[in-house]
């Protein structure tokens, strides 16, 4: 019988997992563990009871959390500080032990265990300079990558595992990338089977957006409840990209993975909506505005922040090549999620993210 843990399971990706999970296979044990440090992820636990899922309050960090639980067959380690933001101010501790002793911790209790591990990785772990010297091509509402490139792994699909790792990440990419590295380890040495999803933007209903993390959620939440926004970095016009996977997508992928784990020990692969399912914020707010009925003031800041990129698309050829998995929500149908959660939860998702009465009142 499966007995699966999922680690940052009250988190945006852990809950959805762990819920979609428990209603597909009501046979397999799920128990998600989380010390509740992302803000709104408290919401989350009458959600997991309702599905039969296992709350436990641990923390990563402390390897006793971890291997006081019963064996388990499988683990997710979705658990993370994921914000891009996260140690620019010099408090670095909290991110670096979480995301990469944590994940050190997890390869523990998986080595004891002989459990398969899933690791959800990021594409923050390619570096920030090369993206930002891409060849672009400016179109009415979005950059776009030319076809023309002199760096390999990349086309106008996007970013393949091709390419280059040289070169500084960010302190959040680099912990992914430190914990993959330390995966690969485990698995050659230590009889750890895994697998790695490099993730582009991940998104859907219940995902506690912030400006610096879950920004299509941000964007939808400032419009539903107005407040003001603002363009920042590359010229301040919205033009930056990002590809977008439906969460609901994601789990029917890594439902597959643990479904056939000998096929996807081993692999790292690019894991988003690509080309087809991507957006611009300048094209994010015309839907927002389109689903909300509302218009919020938009600031303009040309000047760009420190690791951020101009356009992320996930060139998910190679796990094309492996399995028949392939996205099927739209970043419209992403949006309209999002947008039906907070209109049905308002008050609660509100009260969770500190988030004002709207200017004005309501419409
Ligand atoms: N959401 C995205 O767009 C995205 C993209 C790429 C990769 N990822 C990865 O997916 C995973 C899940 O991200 P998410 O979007 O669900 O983020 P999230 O912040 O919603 O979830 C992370 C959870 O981990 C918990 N957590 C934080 N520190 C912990 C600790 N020390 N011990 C136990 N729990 C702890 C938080 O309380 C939170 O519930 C992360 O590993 C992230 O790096 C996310």
């Amino acid at each position: 019988m499966e007995r699966l843990l999922i680690t940052g399971g009250a988190g945006f990706v852990g809950s959805n997992l762990a819920i979609s999970l428990a209603d597909r296979h009501p046979d397999w044990e799920i128990l998600a563990l989380d010390n509740l440090y992302r803000r709104g992820s408290e919401l989350n636990l009458p959600r997991l009871e309702q599905a039969g899922v296992e709350f436990v309050r641990g923390d990563v960090r402390e390897p006793g959390d971890l291997l006081a639980q019963a064996e388990i067959t499988a683990l997710i380690e979705c658990s993370a500080e994921p914000s891009v933001m996260s140690g620019v101010d010099g408090d670095t501790g909290y991110l670096v032990h979480t995301n990469l002793t944590g994940a050190y911790n997890c390869l523990e209790l998986a080595r004891r265990d002989g459990a398969f591990v899933v690791f959800l990785s990021t594409s923050r772990v390619y570096p920030v300079a090369p993206q930002v010297e891409l060849a672009l091509e400016e179109a009415p509402t979005r950059f776009e990558l030319a076809a023309e490139q002199t760096i390999p792994g990349v086309s106008p699909a996007g970013i393949s595992e091709q390419f280059p790792l040289e070169g500084p990440r960010t302190l959040y990419g680099a912990t992914k990338l430190a914990a993959e590295l330390l995966i690969e380890e485990y698995r050659a040495g230590l009889g750890v089977p895994a697998v790695i999803d490099r993730c582009g933007v991940i998104a859907g209903p219940w995902q506690m957006g912030k400006v610096d993390q879950g920004v299509f959620t941000h964007w939808m939440l400032a419009h539903h409840f107005r407040r003001p926004l603002s363009y920042i970095g590359f010229g301040g016009e919205g033009k930056q990209v990002r590809d977008l996977l439906h969460v609901d997508d994601l789990v029917d992928l890594v439902e597959r993975q643990l479904l056939d784990r000998d096929a996807w020990d081993g692999r790292t692969v690019n894991v988003g909506g690509g080309r087809e399912c991507s957006l611009s914020l300048a094209e994010t707010t015309e839907i927002c505005r389109r689903l909300t009925g509302n218009q919020v003031a938009i600031g303009s800041v040309s000047e760009t922040r420190a690791g951020d990129v101009p356009v992320y698309l996930s060139d998910c050829a190679k796990l094309f090549g492996l399995d028949e998995w392939r996205p099927r929500r739209s970043a419209e149908q992403v949006l309209a999620d999002i947008h039906e959660w907070i209109t049905t939860d308002e008050d609660r998702i509100a009260e969770a993210l500190n988030i004002d009465a709207p200017a004005g009142g309501r419409e």
